[in-house]
C-alpha cells in the first residue's frame, strides 16, 4: 500500500552507505525559483573555494584506498586523518570505543541438483589485473556484518526483494517458508530486513544476490562491456553489507542509549541482529540457483510483484517449490569485543554554545571504498585544509566546528551512535545542525536530503558552486540540481550517520552525487572490491572533477552556519513539508479500513506555521534594526526549535528513534516514512486506536516545536 505513495526519485544512485534508492514522497512542493546565475563570491569564499584542488583530493582518495580499513582493523588511517586535520590548523584527536563487531572466518555455498551435480558458489571477486587493489592478499571476503554463524541446507525459495509484502505474497501462493533457505535480491529495503522477514517466516538461512535488472540498460546483455572494461556490472561482484535490524536500533547493539567503554555493562543483542546466517553472492554465482528453480512453482511473471523479476539471464525467477535442489550453507563469524576510532578535529567558536558537526565514516568493506566512504573522507581533508587557509588569515568562526571521521558506520552506525551517545548533553543544548558527507561520489547527478529548515540556505549555497555536469563546465549546482535531478529534497530516512542526529532533534543534511541508471551512467560496484581507486579514476569521476565541487560546495555550506551572524536555518521551512506529509497521511488513511481524526494534527501545523511567520518576523526587525542581542535569541530558536518534534520514549517499539516527522520505515530501514507513528500504526500494525493516540502525540511534538519559536 504505501508504494502507492512513494515513487522513485528518477533513481539517482547517490548511494549512502546504506541506502540503495532514495525515496521521496510525490507531494512536496518543488522549488519556485527559478534563477539559475552564479551568485557572487565574497572575498572569504573565493579563497575557500580556490583552495580546492582535484589533484589534491585524487592523493588523499588513493591513500584511503590501498590499505584494508574495516571497522576496528586500521587505527593507523583513523591517526593519519587526525594528523592531517591537525597539520591543518585543526586541534585533533581520537575519540576510542569498545564496540561489538564480528569478523568473518569462513563462508561456503553449495548448490545440489536433483541428479547429483554439485556447484560450489565461487564466492569471490575476479581478480583483475587492471585494478591493483582487487589482488590484494589482505582483500575482505563476502560476508554479512553481524551475521549468525550457523549452518543450513535445506530447499530454498526465490523470496523477491524479501520485503514483508512479497513474504504475503509468498503466503497466498501457498509457499511453504518454514525450514527452507530464502533467496533474495538486493534492492529495496536495507538487507538486514530481507533477513529478518525469512527468519520471522521461520526459514533457516539466507542468500542475497546482486541482479543486473537493477542497472537498467547499462548491461553485457544489452551490449555494454562489464568492468573493467566497461561501465556495467561486473558479473562476479558482490554487494557486502551489515545484516543489523536498522530500523529497530542502530549503534552497539550491546549498549543501547549509553556509549560503550571498556567497561560498560553489556546487553544481549540477540534482538537487534539475525539468527539465521547468511551470506551475499554476485548474480554469476546466483545464475545456477535461481535456474535450478525455472518450471518450479509459481512463474516470476505470474507472482505479480514489483521488481521480483530481475535480468539473470535464463532465469525465470520462479519461487521454485518442488525443484528438489538444495542448497548447503555455512557462514562461520567471530564476535568480538573491538576498539574503534572517530578520529576528531575542532575549531572553535566564539559562541561556545553554538556548534556545527561535520562527519563522513571513514571505514569500508573492502580494501577501496573509493566512493563509499572514501570520497568523503578525500573531500574532508580538502575542506580541513581550506578552513586552515582561511584562519591563516585570522578568521574565527562565530561557531564551534566539529569534523568527524567515523569508524564501524558499515555495521550499523556504530561510531557515530556512541559518540552521540557520549556528548549528548552537550549536543542537546549546543548542536546547531549535523552535515554528513558519506558517498560524496559515485557518479555525477546531484542528490540532497535535508530536514526542512536547511531547504532554503542549501539551494542557495548551489548557487555559489559550479558543477561540472557531462561536458558542460558552466552550470551552477543549482542549475543542474534543478534540470538534472528534479530539484527537490529528499526526506531523511536512514542510512548513514545523520541518523542519531536527527532523532535527537537536530537539523540535519546528507549530500552527495550518484549515477542515474536512466541516463546511462556506470554501475556504482557498490560495497564490492571494484569501489576501488581504479574504478573512481576510470569510471566514477575522472579527474576527480565532481570531488572538487561537492568539497567546495560543502565547504561554503559550513563557511555560512558557522560564521554568519544569522544563522541561515529558516523553521519555516517546515510548514509547507508539515502540511505535505500531511497529505500523504490522510492518502494512507483513505486507502484503509478504518477512520481516524486528524483535526488536532491539522490544528498543530495552523499553530506552527503562526509561529515560525511570526519567528521570521521578529528575525526580520531584529536585522533591520542591528539589535544583537535579539538576533542571538532568535539564533537560538533556530537551533532549539526542532528538538520540540522528538518524543523521549521514541517511537512504538523502537525507543532510539524518537522524531515524530520521519524516520526509517519500519520494513524499509533506509527509506523515510511521515509521522511514523501515526503512519505505521495504520500500515504495520492495523491498529488504529493506537494510531489515534499517535495523532496526539504527533501534534503535541509540533505544538512543542512552535512555542519555541513564539514571539
Ligand atoms: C591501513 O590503511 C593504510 C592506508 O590505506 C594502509 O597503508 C595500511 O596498510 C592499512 N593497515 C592495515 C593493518 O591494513
Ligand atoms: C575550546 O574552548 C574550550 C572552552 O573554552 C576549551 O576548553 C578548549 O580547550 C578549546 N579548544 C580548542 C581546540 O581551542
Ligand atoms: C544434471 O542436471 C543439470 C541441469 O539440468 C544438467 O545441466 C546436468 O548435465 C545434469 N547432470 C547429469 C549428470 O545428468
Ligand atoms: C565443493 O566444495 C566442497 C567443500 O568445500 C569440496 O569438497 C568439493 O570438492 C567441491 N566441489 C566442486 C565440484 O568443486
Ligand atoms: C497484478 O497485481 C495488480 C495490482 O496489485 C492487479 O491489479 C492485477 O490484477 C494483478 N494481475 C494478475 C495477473 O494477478
Ligand atoms: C578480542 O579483542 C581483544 C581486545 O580487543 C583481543 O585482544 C583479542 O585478541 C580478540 N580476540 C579475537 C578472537 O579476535
Ligand atoms: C563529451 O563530449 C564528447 C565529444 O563530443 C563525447 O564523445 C562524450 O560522450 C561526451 N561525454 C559525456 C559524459 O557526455
Ligand atoms: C532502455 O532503452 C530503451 C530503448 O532505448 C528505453 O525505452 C528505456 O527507457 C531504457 N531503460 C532505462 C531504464 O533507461
Ligand atoms: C481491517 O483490515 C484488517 C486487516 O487488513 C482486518 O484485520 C480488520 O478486520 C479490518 N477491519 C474492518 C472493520 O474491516
Ligand atoms: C550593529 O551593531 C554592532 C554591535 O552592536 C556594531 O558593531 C555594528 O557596527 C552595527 N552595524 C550596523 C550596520 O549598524
Ligand atoms: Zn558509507
Amino acid at each position: 500500500m504505501r508504494s502507492t505513495l512513494l515513487v522513485w526519485a528518477a533513481a539517482i544512485g547517490a548511494e549512502a552507505c546504506q541506502r540503495e534508492r532514495n525515496f521521496h514522497s510525490h507531494s512536496h512542493a518543488k522549488r519556485q525559483d527559478h534563477d539559475t546565475s552564479r551568485a557572487p563570491l565574497d572575498a572569504n569564499e573565493q579563497l575557500l573555494l580556490d583552495s580546492f584542488d582535484a589533484t589534491s583530493i585524487s592523493t588523499w582518495s588513493y591513500y584511503y584506498t590501498h590499505g584494508a580499513h574495516v571497522a576496528g582493523r586500521n587505527k593507523t588511517q583513523a591517526q593519519w586523518t587526525a594528523d592531517k586535520w591537525a597539520e591543518y590548523g585543526w586541534t585533533s584527536r581520537l575519540d576510542e570505543y569498545f564496540v561489538y563487531l564480528n569478523y568473518p572466518v569462513s563462508q561456503s555455498l553449495q548448490l545440489t541438483l536433483p541428479n547429483g551435480t554439485v556447484f560450489n558458489a565461487s564466492l569471490e571477486e575476479e581478480v583483475l589485473e587492471e585494478d591493483d587493489t582487487s589482488s590484494y592478499p589482505n582483500r575482505i571476503p563476502v560476508f554479512h556484518g553481524y551475521s549468525a554463524t550457523g549452518d543450513a541446507s535445506a530447499e530454498y525459495v526465490y523470496v523477491g526483494r524479501g520485503q514483508q509484502v512479497d513474504f504475503d505474497r509468498l503466503q497466498a501462493l501457498g509457499v511453504q517458508l518454514e525450514g527452507k533457505i530464502a533467496v533474495a535480491r538486493y534492492g529495496g529495503p536495507f538487507r538486514g530486513l530481507k533477513v529478518k522477514n525469512a527468519q520471522d517466516h521461520g526459514m533457516i538461512g539466507a542468500i542475497i544476490f546482486s541482479d543486473p535488472g537493477d542497472d537498467g540498460n547499462v548491461t553485457e546483455a544489452k551490449g555494454v562491456a562489464a568492468y573493467p572494461n566497461g561501465p556495467a556490472r561486473n558479473p562476479t561482484s558482490v554487494q557486502r553489507g551489515s545484516v543489523m535490524f536498522l530500523s529497530t536500533y542502530p549503534g552497539d547493539p550491546t549498549t543501547p542509549g549509553y556509549p560503550s567503554k571498556e567497561d560498560s555493562p553489556r546487553a544481549d543483542p540477540s534482538g537487534s541482529v539475525p539468527r539465521i546466517p547468511s551470506i551475499p553472492i554476485s548474480w554469476r554465482d546466483a545464475q545456477p540457483i535461481l535456474q535450478a528453480l525455472n518450471g518450479f512453482g509459481t512463474n516470476g511473471k505470474d507472482v505479480n510483484r514489483t521488481n521480483w523479476v530481475g535480468a539473470i539471464p535464463g532465469v525465470t525467477y520462479s519461487t521454485g517449490e518442488g525443484s528438489g535442489a538444495t542448497l548447503s550453507l555455512s557462514n562461520v563469524m567471530e564476535a568480538n569485543y573491538t576498539a574503534i576510532w572517530n578520529a576528531i578535529g575542532i575549531i572553535n567558536g566564539t559562541n561556545q554554545d553554538e556548534v556545527i558537526v561535520v562527519g563522513n565514516h571513514r571505514d569500508a568493506w573492502i580494501v577501496g571504498g573509493a566512493a563509499d566512504p572514501n570520497s568523503g573522507s578525500a573531500v574532508l581533508i580538502e575542506l580541513a585544509k581550506a578552513f586552515g587557509k582561511l584562519q591563516e588569515t585570522g578568521w574565527r568562526p562565530k561557531r564551534t566546528i566539529v569534523l568527524a571521521s567515523w569508524d564501524a558506520e558499515e555495521y550499523g552506525l556504530v561510531g557515530s551512535t556512541e559518540w552521540l551517545e557520549e556528548y549528548l548533553p552537550w549536543l542537546k543544548t549546543a548542536a546547531v545542525s549535523y552535515l554528513n558527507i558519506d558517498v560524496a561520489v559515485s557518479g555525477p547527478v546531484p542528490d540532497f536530503s535535508a530536514t526542512p529548515d536547511f531547504h532554503e540556505i542549501a539551494a542557495q549555497i548551489q548557487k555559489k558552486v559550479i558543477w561540472p555536469y557531462r561536458n558542460t563546465t558552466d552550470r551552477t549546482l543549482y542549475d543542474v540540481w534543478q534540470t538534472e535531478a528534479g530539484g527537490e529534497f529528499g526526506v531523511l530516512g536512514s542510512g548513514s550517520d545523520y541518523t542519531g542526529f536527527l532523532h535527537r532533534g537536530i537539523a540535519c543534511i546528507d549530500l552527495g552525487a550518484g549515477g542515474s541508471v536512466e541516463k546511462g551512467d556506470p554501475i556504482y560496484p557498490y560495497h564490492s572490491n571494484y569501489d576501488s581507486y581504479h574504478w573512481m579514476s576510470t569510471f566514477g569521476d575522472p579527474g576527480f572533477v565532481h570531488h572538487k565541487a561537492i568539497g567546495q560546495y560543502l565547504t561554503l555550506l559550513l563557511y555560512h552556519l558557522s560564521s554568519d551572524e544569522v544563522l541561515p536555518l529558516n523553521p519555516a521551512g517546515y510548514t509547507s513539508e508539515l502540511r505535505a506529509y500531511y497529505k500523504d497521511l490522510e492518502e494512507v488513511v483513505s486507502s484503509g479500513n478504518g477512520t481516524l481524526d486528524l483535526s488536532a494534527l491539522s490544528s498543530a501545523i495552523d499553530t506552527f506555521e503562526t509561529y515560525a511567520q511570526q519567528f521570521i518576523s521578529l528575525r526580520e526587525f531584529a536585522i533591520t534594526t542591528n539589535n544583537t542581542e535579539l538576533i542571538t535569541v532568535q539564533n537560538h530558536k533556530a537551533r532549539d526549535f526542532s528538538r520540540g518534534f522528538t518524543s523521549q520514549g521514541g517511537l512504538p517499539g523502537r525507543e532510539f528513534f524518537q522524531n515524530l516527522i520521519f524516520a526509517p520505515g519500519l520494513d524499509t530501514g533506509y527509506a523515510p516514512v511521515t509521522y511514523p507513528g501515526i503512519t505505521e500504526s495504520i500500515t504495520f500494525a492495523k491498529d488504529w486506536k493506537r494510531a489515534q493516540e499517535w495523532v496526539g502525540k504527533t501534534a503535541n511534538a509540533i505544538l512543542v516545536a512552535a512555542n519555541m519559536l513564539k514571539t
